[in-house]
């Protein structure tokens, strides 16, 4: 009797032991799970007007969409998004999710527009009371649309004073998603933003990096635009590495790592457009080559799609550079810099290897049948 009970006892610990194993290995493979769905990101940003609508994108080759721009109403201090918007924007998470269920989606806020935008950013930032209207506004559009997320776009805060209400900006809203969440029952939403490719820009104090590290899920770094209609010389649009002017995106992850974001909350953005200009002397068509100015469009810009075109239609000579990093083409007098496949998975590739969160593009509807999106998906391994 004694002799079964112990051998019982034995085989109840034993399937004890077992049962404890096969807990902590769940709970384990659970964690790496989570952390895989959680840890990357391989993104893209959208918008209405790009050529494509948000039924027509490959979401199989994205984790996260952004669907730019809602709108920082200056007179509310409300998000909001336009009314031309509103209809392709309210069904954007369910279009992109017919093909691919899983992809998260984030409403973007703001953008690139310059001036005013800017400075409503700056007027919202500077008081608390305007403060929580921008933050409870944005939290309750996401809900109300179906999106995922959030994520700021600010271009730029651009002062001391603008910085130091940034940081407030992100305490409060982290504060308040969480809020959010707790009473709502739902998953938090994310938040990310939209910053220059380095943290330290116009003003005297460098972006807020720790508090930004503390609230925001991850950073999009905009490695992009190092050449534009500001310039007087050709270059590289988007190196990856320093082609003599310090302007690159490892230049910029390496800057913000420093100022103490970790790599593992840095989203690498790369350009799935181009800039055109026209050279002053078409024999001279390097890098650092002097240009009369812009060509094909007022900035320059021109989308891949245009590119791959403009190259055929024109015999264009391509060159990729794998010092920098980045890729050219030219024809007669217009000289046009841009990423091309080997570009994006040299980057991709750079992005895993520093172990960052992932990568982004701007725009997914500058795509060419999806070849530059399938191959940044093929290269992160
Ligand atoms: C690539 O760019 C770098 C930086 O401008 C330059 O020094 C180098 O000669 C270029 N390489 C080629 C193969 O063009």
């Amino acid at each position: 009797m004694s002799n079964l009970l112990h051998v019982t006892r034995q085989k109840m610990a034993s399937n004890d032991n077992r049962t404890l194993l096969f807990l902590v290995f769940s709970f384990l493979s659970l964690l790496q799970i989570n952390s895989c769905i959680a840890q990357n990101v391989k993104g893209g940003y959208w918008f209405l007007g790009s050529g494509i609508t948000a039924s027509d994108i490959d979401s199989t080759l994205f984790t996260h969409l952004f669907c730019a721009f809602a709108d920082l109403d200056a007179s509310t201090n409300q998000v909001v998004i336009s009314s031309s918007n509103a209809q392709s924007f309210a069904t954007f998470t369910s279009d992109v999710q017919q093909k691919n269920p899983s992809v998260l989606t984030l409403l973007s806020i703001g953008g690139g527009g310059g001036g005013s935008i800017a400075d409503n950013f700056a007027s919202m930032a500077s008081q608390s009371s305007s403060r929580k209207t921008f933050i409870d506004s944005s939290i309750a559009l996401a809900r109300s649309n179906g999106f995922h997320g959030l994520d700021l776009d600010w271009e730029y805060p651009d002062t001391d004073a603008k910085m130091a209400n940034l940081a407030l900006l992100l305490q409060e809203w982290r504060a308040a998603v969480a809020a959010e969440a707790a009473s709502s029952g739902k998953d938090a939403l994310l938040l990310s933003a939209a910053v220059y490719y380095r943290p330290h820009y116009w003003s005297p104090t460098d972006y807020p990096a720790a508090v930004m590290a503390a609230n925001l899920d991850w950073i999009n770094a905009m490695a992009y635009d190092f050449f534009g209609s500001w310039s007087s010389t050709t270059g590289p649009l988007a190196a990856l590495y320093n082609p003599g002017n310090g302007l690159s995106g490892d230049d910029g992850v390496s800057a913000w790592i420093q100022a103490g974001m970790p790599a593992g909350q840095i989203v690498l953005g790369f350009p799935f457009y181009g800039r055109a200009f026209t050279l002053a002397d078409a024999n001279n068509h390097g890098y650092f080559a002097p240009i009369t100015g812009t060509a094909i469009s007022p900035d320059g810009s021109i989308v891949y799609n245009q590119i791959t075109k403009y190259i055929s239609q024109h015999s264009a000579t391509t060159v990729y550079n794998s010092t920098v990093v980045s890729a050219y083409c030219y024809s007669g007098t217009t000289w046009i810099t841009y990423d091309d496949t080997q570009t994006i998975s040299t980057k991709v590739g750079y992005a895993k290897g520093r172990g960052l969160k992932g990568y982004f593009a701007w725009h997914v509807g500058g795509d060419d049948n999806w070849v530059l999106s399938q191959t940044a998906w093929n290269s992160w391994t």
